[in-house]
């Protein structure tokens, strides 16, 4: 990332490095000038890269129709690690963007078997939450939505065994039920264009979710009538999985237009114009046509004992309900970029980057840039010892959580109707 961008730039951006080379995930920097206002998460290097990110930036900027969407896998209560991703959808609706939630019960139950019950109770929590953080749009169980099992059916059409193994490593001993939650998860994205009109689909994700992107594009590619390309001096539209007549409907539909076998060239028509019209029909003819989906990818907030967030370690992170006092305990005891004593640390300073408490102010309570600034230099100048960082941090968390939870508890009976 750029300095002028990321004035707190973390080592973990440089990892991601290799990631974008291997995987063809863009950098995100390019596109923020497209948008009327840079997000924090993007603003403080975060949120790094992403696929297909244009047409969602130029539909906020142009207030153009785009959805925004997400799954949850209710397998445990909503904590920490899920802050980010909710921030990321709330952002996008307030820039214009169509909101759609899924919770991910048929994935819980089939890959970490969690009950039926508890499903429910998990996935009006994690609802909970994000009304609580400004959420609006509509939102679904996935074992209660007929419209999405058809979808993911016609999904299913397009993948087989072989495609499974080699993105997800899925052996013979995996069940289908597992097969069928990947299947879901792919339906999950595509469905607020069937639900609703096409449109440019964006889904924040964290860098490891790149197969399910992935994979979502090749379906919704696989499952249009259509392929549309622009040869430079015309387009090219050929059939895929077109029903008799359609080619000639496009044809006919746009001047200028020659018909050969399986394709038809068009010449004098811009690109976006032949695609929203082969759209168009297609639509009319009882197919999707699909905007392939787009993704932005952050980067990881550190477990606050060090190493990897998550709910299997407690100590990692926080839920949204746990007691103040035992929340209050993790941060002061969380791992810090501290130095062995006192002295040392007035004369060199701490280092932000690898502590856990300074991560913890920067992905998510300090919204000031200028406050996080300060922070960080406190630290670096050895002005402030771990110890009073970690207490001015746990009253932060402090204040945050009864907020959050005291908002949540008003939101209560709308996540409830779900
Ligand atoms: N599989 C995701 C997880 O493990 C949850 C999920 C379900 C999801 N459907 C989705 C994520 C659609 C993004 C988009 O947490
Ligand atoms: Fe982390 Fe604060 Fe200590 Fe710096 S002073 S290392 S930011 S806890």
């Amino acid at each position: 990332m750029p300095e002028a961008l990321d004035p707190w730039a973390n080592s973990q951006a440089i990892d991601t490095r290799r990631l974008f080379e291997e995987f063809g995930i863009e950098p995100i920097e390019p596109l923020i000038d497209l948008l009327p206002e840079v997000p924090p998460f993007v603003r403080r290097g975060i949120v790094v890269g992403q696929r297909d990110y244009e047409p969602i930036a130029t539909a906020i900027r142009d207030h153009r129709p785009f959805h925004v969407l997400t799954g949850f896998m209710p397998s445990g209560r909503p904590h920490l690690g899920h802050l980010l991703v909710m921030r990321e959808v709330v952002w996008h609706v307030r820039q214009g963007g169509h909101g759609m939630i899924a919770i991910a019960d048929r994935e819980a139950h089939a890959v970490r078997g969690t009950t039926w019950d508890d499903c429910e109770r998990y996935g009006r929590d994690y609802l909970a939450a994000l009304y609580a953080l400004g959420f609006t749009g509509e939102v679904y169980f996935q074992s209660r939505n007929n419209a999405l099992k058809d979808l993911a059916f016609e999904a299913a059409t397009r993948v087989n065994f072989s495609a499974l193994t080699a993105i997800y490593g899925f052996a013979p001993e995996t069940t289908l039920a597992h097969a069928m939650s990947v299947i879901t998860q792919v339906a999950d994205i595509l469905y607020p264009q069937v639900s609703g009109e096409p449109a440019p689909t964006v889904v924040p994700v964290g860098l490891d979710q790149d197969p399910h992107i992935r994979l979502t594009r090749d379906v919704a590619n696989a499952l249009r009538f259509f392929r549309v390309e622009n040869r430079g001096d015309h387009v090219s539209v050929r059939t895929r999985n077109a029903p008799d007549g359609a080619l000639q409907a496009v044809a006919h539909a746009l001047p200028g237009s020659k018909a050969y076998q399986g394709h038809v060239d068009i010449r004098g028509v811009p690109h976006p114009v032949v695609e929203e019209v082969v759209r168009g029909i297609e639509r009319e003819l009882g197919g999707f046509g699909f905007f392939l989906p787009s993704a932005t990818y952050h980067t990881f907030m550190p477990g606050l004992s060090g190493g990897k967030m998550s709910s299997s370690i407690p100590d990692s992170s926080f839920g949204f309900r746990e007691p103040p006092a035992a929340v209050r305990k993790k941060v002061m005891r969380a791992l810090t970029g501290g130095r062995t004593t006192l002295e040392e640390q007035r004369l060199l300073g701490g280092e932000p980057d690898p502590c856990t408490v300074y991560e913890l102010n920067r992905f998510h309570l300090c919204e000031d840039d200028g406050e996080l600034a300060k922070i960080r230099a406190r630290c670096i100048a050895g002005e402030i010892t771990c110890g009073a960082c970690k207490k001015e941090t746990a009253d932060r968390v402090e204040t945050f959580l009864a907020d959050l939870r005291e908002r949540m508890d008003a939101v209560e009976h709308i996540a409830n109707e779900a």
